[in-house]
């Protein structure tokens, strides 16, 4: 690995060139990949590197403080990358200088996102059709990395709301020393394989044209949104296309366990591979001894019904978690965390009545009486 990319200053690799082969990471959620369910992911399943939700930077730029919650982070999670949308470049810039203050490991840009919020308005998976655009974008953010390294400030991000830059003084003081280093960090993009139909071959080459750190590649299009099944033949074709480049290319969609990531890998020529749904409730999916949900013959009662205590268990610190971090953040409160308390009970036999309960739980306390009464 020689890139700009993946090579940082005094010849130190960057983390992309450290990390085992495959690759096994947890995708990017928006809604469900938050602070404490990252910490509990890397806690108990160990994925190799982790992402934040998808952040917005017109958004963030404009002082929105949930924006800023998005990125919050703890020193377990590392590498942690941020990953970002939007459209506009020279926001793109200074949100780099940002997150190289806020000592993220890499920066992801979003070009998959089907939402019609995001993708009508020519970001996320918009930016499929708009490849000049998407260049420019790869081209600013990395220029905002290489400001940062040469000295630039929040002082230098113009269009950045006081507020946040306040709160990321703030962040930055209490990071490690060696995250205050100014060093390169990877760019690196996530994308599907087309807009209306598969497209890796016109597409792809573009992206590569830059040379981001990795291509995660999710196999669905714009228009398939989440159905379907992913198209492992069309990540496979991107891989061949990016190994003739330093550009490490991730293939994404439908994983269901580690032995499935590895089989994938290997099958399909990817260096890795990110794990998203199967990974709801279920950290053990990043781990050997994971029995895919459940459904491995060999997988005997008694360890399936370990698995649900432990479950129980981490629920309940999740949620002890959750209440200590984003609690105290009025639109936080509970509310979100209560999905997660029903996805780590979902193959708990005859458990309606309990979900239903969880479901309106308030707090961890809550969730302790409801779940260890
Ligand atoms: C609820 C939800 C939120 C998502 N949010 C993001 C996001 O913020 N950024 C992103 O790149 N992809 C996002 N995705 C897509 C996932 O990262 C992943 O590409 C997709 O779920 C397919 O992988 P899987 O089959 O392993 O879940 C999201 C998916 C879901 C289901």
């Amino acid at each position: 690995m020689t890139t700009q990319n993946t090579m940082a200053v005094g010849g130190e690799p960057a983390f992309w060139a450290r990390l085992p082969r495959p690759i096994v990471g947890l995708a990017p959620m928006d809604g469900v990949g938050d602070h404490p369910f990252r910490h509990i992911q890397k806690k108990y399943g160990d994925p190799d590197l982790v992402y934040t939700e998808f952040t917005n930077v017109e958004a963030l730029c404009h002082g929105d403080m949930q924006s800023l919650l998005n990125l919050l982070y703890d020193e377990s999670q590392r590498p942690i990358i941020a990953q970002i949308y939007g459209r506009t470049p020279a926001l793109f810039r200074q949100i780099a200088i940002l997150l190289c203050e806020l000592g993220f490991d890499g920066i992801d840009l979003n070009m998959g996102c089907p939402s019609k919020s995001v993708a009508n308005g020519g970001c996320g998976a918009g930016l499929i059709r708009t490849p000049d655009l998407a260049q420019t974008l790869i081209r600013e953010t990395r220029a905002g990395v290489e400001a940062w390294r040469n000295g630039a400030t929040l002082a230098d991000c113009r269009d950045l709301s006081p507020r946040i830059a306040v709160h990321a003084l703030a962040w930055r003081e209490r990071l490690p020393a060696a995250y205050q280093a100014r060093r390169p960090i990877p760019v690196s993009v996530k994308t599907r394989i087309g807009y209306e139909s598969p497209a890796v071959e016109a597409w792809i080459p573009r992206l590569l044209e830059m040379a981001p750190a990795a291509i995660t590649l999710h196999g669905r299009t714009l228009r398939q949104a989440y159905r379907g099944q992913a198209d492992w033949e069309a990540i496979g074709r991107a891989a061949e296309l990016a190994h003739t480049t330093d550009t490490l290319l991730l293939g994404n969609g439908d994983v269901a366990s580690l032995a499935d990531a590895r089989w994938r890998a290997d099958t399909y020529g990817v260096d890795g591979v990110l794990i998203g749904r199967a990974s709801w409730g279920n950290p053990f999916v990043f781990r050997d001894d994971d029995d895919g949900e459940n459904t491995n013959p060999a997988a005997t009662e008694e360890t399936a019904e370990l698995r649900r205590a432990q479950r129980a268990q981490i629920a309940l610190e999740h949620a002890q978690f959750y209440e200590q971090t984003l609690g105290r953040f009025p639109r936080y409160y509970f509310l979100p965390m209560r999905k997660h308390l029903g996805w780590y009970i979902k193959d708990v036999f005859h458990a309606r009545q309990l979900r239903a309960r969880l479901m309106q739980s308030e707090s961890a306390e809550e969730v302790a009486a409801l779940l260890f009464p």
